[in-house]
């Protein structure tokens, strides 16, 4: 078909291979990529992303999301350049069907060795630089924290002790797994644990960081703007790790200082059946004794289980105005009387191997004592009402609509 043809002939037949019309297809296929890609990133529906890294809402993750960004965009440079490389190349140089001789073969090229070794160097140092700056920041910021709270990664749920505050103050309450700070403070998380490797996340404000036995990490983290964070266990710590979630709630700083007192006020009560009740002073059931070898109310008389980092391993949570708190078993539950019942009833089936179950399991509690420590539990709120969530009339949460939360029924939710 070519016919006969010196090779003059043949070098000069190359009419769709020049560099013009190579470039244009390149640019071509390239745009339509580009445009494709957009308008499926932009499809799917606006849903809620509690646990969204790329919405930062402090200072701490907005440093994580700025080298974010430049790995990324750095990455992407890398990518077009290289593809666009590649496919100019393969095109241009190819060996097309007018050729009758081999592209000339050329190995090695010291320009070319040079540039590709320097460019690399260059990129991952332009990462490195702001990389270790912001660790030292991070570093910097965990050392001057205006309030210090120790966080105790337990199986599976976290405890919290408010320590010292910006006055000097130690405020010295305990909570769990629902974590109030006031917002615009620097609060510093000392993480630690009694057992196992935990992983503290709280991926709007922060990123990972381990909560190990024998060694405390320190975690700065302020809260830009008033808000519920989501967070949860991000290191496989055992069989309910999945359900070791967690939430900080920033509160303006007054807010959060009626929420500590209330907190240092606690429930003021008695499990003995035969005292006089003084006004305030609330009646717990006497069954309520057997949770108090592992759970502590702050004004409980009798309540003197052990706390913290010395606790044994079947140390259960506060559960002082346990009745605001919204979910149960680490964020598993709502917090509403049936599914405290459920959780009363058979603590693992809810949550299997939970340490709760050694002690409570089917047939532990009849149902007059269940319902005992139901209405007790949901008495477990300040005087004027909860500072923080609702009022256990109205169980907080039940309607929150894509809250990280199990769903009223005690199965899990699948998200
Ligand atoms: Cu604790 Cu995973």
């Amino acid at each position: 078909m070519n016919g006969p043809s010196d090779d003059g002939m043949a070098q000069s037949a190359r009419p769709t291979t020049s560099r013009r019309g190579i470039m244009r297809r390149v640019l071509t296929f390239g745009g339509l990529a580009i445009v494709a890609l957009t308008i499926l990133a932009a499809c799917g529906p606006e849903v809620e992303k509690p646990y969204t890294t790329t919405s930062p809402a402090s200072p701490t993750a907005e440093s994580i999301q700025s080298l974010y960004k430049l790995v990324f965009w750095l990455a992407l440079v890398v990518f077009v350049g290289v593809q666009f490389a590649i496919v100019y190349t393969a095109l241009r140089f190819r060996r097309t069907r007018f050729a009758r001789r081999r592209p000339a073969q050329i190995h090695g090229n010291t320009r070319l060795e040079i540039t590709w070794t320097v460019i690399p160097a260059v990129v991952l140092l332009i990462i490195l630089i702001p990389t270790i700056t912001t660790l030292y920041d991070f570093d910097a910021a965990a050392q001057n924290g205006d309030l210090e709270v120790d966080v105790y990664g337990k199986q599976w749920w976290w405890e919290v002790n408010y320590g010292e505050d910006e006055r000097g103050e130690d405020l010295d309450v305990w909570t769990a797994n629902e974590i109030v700070v006031p917002v615009g403070k620097n609060v510093v998380f000392n993480l630690q644990s009694n057992n196992v490797i935990h992983s503290f996340w709280v991926p709007r404000l922060s990123g990972k960081l381990d909560v190990m036995p024998g060694h405390v990490n320190r975690l700065s983290i302020t809260a830009d703007e008033p808000g519920v964070y989501y967070g949860e266990c991000a290191e496989f710590c055992g069989a309910q790790h999945a359900w070791m979630r967690f939430k900080i709630v920033a509160v303006p700083e007054n807010e959060f200082y009626t929420w500590i007192n209330t907190m240092r006020a606690g429930n003021v009560g008695t499990t003995n059946p035969d005292a006089e009740l003084p006004e305030g002073v609330t009646r717990a059931p006497e069954i309520f004794s057997v949770c108090l070898a592992c759970h502590q109310v702050n004004g409980l008389e009798s309540s003197a289980a052990i706390q913290g980092i010395e606790a044994p391993r079947t140390n259960g949570p506060d559960l002082t105005n346990l009745a605001c708190r919204e979910t149960i078993a680490a964020g598993m539950l709502i917090n509403n009387p049936e599914n405290m019942a459920l959780w009363l009833h058979d603590p693992g089936a809810v949550k299997p191997e939970n340490y709760m179950a050694t002690v409570i399991e089917e047939g532990t509690l009849d149902e007059q004592q269940i319902q005992e420590l139901n209405e007790y539990l949901f008495s477990l709120q300040p005087e004027g009402g909860c500072v923080i969530g609702e009022s256990p009339d109205v169980p907080s949460g039940a309607s929150s609509v894509g809250s990280p939360v199990a769903s009223p029924a005690a199965t899990p939710a699948d998200d």
